[in-house]
């Protein structure tokens, strides 16, 4: 199999960090942008980054460094980059010369693991449901979890027409059932409080305890750069 070295001239620009990828494709449609000193105007233009020289308005663009964090997300801040209503984002957290982005979602009052990179191949792979990436959460429900509500969890009840399931259910140190610690390969959004909410239970807290295998050993609030190990386990 061939391994595709090139890479569409408006992601390029995007991953330097200039501007977004539709924003790239008006640069590139009102004639700015040039590769090896031609100017380039279709947008299905392919770049080798390896070996061609790309320029915006004369300057040169220079792909920015792929970073990527780990963020032990509080409760009370958006999962986005930006938001309409001006509450704290994720994104607001981190102090970085790279414009990042989450992998995926935590709502709003979730809490736990959440990761942040600037590079959107690493971030759609993770996210790709063919991966079965298994994200584990700490959860508090309003009242104890029955054992024949935990077995058709585990088995599989429908939520937005599909069905879904928890692959592990146990129970948390404080031995209630109302604390339980859950295992999905699910990344839709809501998923664990759907899941309850099908059956009547209302999730009081959520946690993230883990994502891929990595897990938040730094204070709820504050953040820090994947290691090598993690980053090597994550892009197996
Ligand atoms: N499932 C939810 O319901 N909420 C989250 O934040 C994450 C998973």
């Amino acid at each position: 199999m061939k391994i595709k070295t090139t890479t569409r001239l408006n992601k390029y620009i995007a991953e330097s960090g200039l501007t977004s990828r539709r924003k790239a494709e008006e640069l590139i449609l009102q004639g700015r942008v040039t590769v090896n000193n031609k100017t380039i105007t279709k947008l299905a233009f392919e770049v080798d980054p390896d070996n061609d020289n790309v320029f915006v308005d004369g300057e040169k663009i220079q792909p920015a460094e792929h970073v990527y964090y780990l963020l032990n997300k509080p409760k009370g801040v958006v999962t986005t980059t930006d938001d309409e209503k001006k509450r704290k984002t994720v994104v607001d957290l981190i102090i970085s010369k790279q414009k990042i982005f989450p992998v995926g979602r935590l709502d709003y009052n979730t809490t736990g693991v959440l990761i942040l990179t600037n590079d959107g191949d690493f971030a759609q792979k993770l996210l790709h449901p063919k991966h079965n990436i298994v994200r584990e959460y700490e959860v508090a429900l309003d009242k104890e979890l029955s054992l024949e509500d935990e077995k058709k969890l585990l088995k599989g009840i429908f939520i937005d027409g599909s069905r879904s399931r928890f692959s592990e259910i146990s129970y948390g140190k404080k031995s209630s059932g109302k604390n339980v610690i859950v295992k999905c390969t699910e990344g839709r959004n809501h998923f664990v409080k759907k899941m309850f909410s099908t059956l009547n239970y209302t999730v009081i807290k959520l946690n993230r305890k883990s994502f891929a295998g990595i897990t938040a050993d730094i204070p709820v609030g504050s953040y820090r750069k994947l290691k090598q190990h993690e980053l090597q386990k994550l892009t197996k």
